[in-house]
């Protein structure tokens, strides 16, 4: 048994989760855009990478990203009806649902990685997905399946 000492425990409290997303330039990308110039407040533990849909978003970038050490994955695209591309977003959503259960068969927790929506007018929205994502990778904790790149 671990005990954890008020020394571990608030490093634990001051740890800061490292997550990696994927937006769709169309809408979620453009949600994060419009929550910075509302000046709407979200935890910095995202790094964003731009993509034209979150259907070009491969298995392979979210498994890399894990095994990269990143401590969560954050997909956001379009909501289902509203893909520039008609159907990339729901393209996306069944390759996540079956990822999903693959990663947790490797043993990565449930939660992070996480899948989610929010359009161009949805900042409040954006930040809040952030802010829930964000909340979940803290308390699963550091991502300690895999050799650290950094
Ligand atoms: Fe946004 Fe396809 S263009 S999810």
């Amino acid at each position: 048994m671990t005990v954890q000492t008020e020394e571990s425990k608030s490093s634990n409290e001051d740890w800061k989760p490292k997550i990696i997303a994927f937006l769709c330039n169309w809408c979620s990308y453009a949600g994060a855009d419009l929550a910075g110039v509302s000046r709407i407040q979200y935890p910095p533990s995202i790094r964003i990478v731009r993509v034209p849909c979150s259907g070009r978003v491969n298995p392979y970038f979210i498994i890399k990203s894990l095994t990269d050490g990143w401590d969560g994955v954050l997909i956001s695209g379009c909501h289902p009806g509203d893909c520039h591309y008609l159907t990339g977003n729901l393209v996306a959503r069944r390759r996540f649902a079956i990822l999903n259960e693959l990663l947790q068969f490797f043993g990565i927790e449930p939660g992070r990685v996480n899948f989610m929506w929010a359009s161009a007018a949805e900042g409040e929205r954006f930040a809040m997905l952030v802010r829930k994502a964000t909340s979940i990778v803290k308390k699963l904790g550091p991502n300690n399946k895999f050799e650290k790149k950094w």
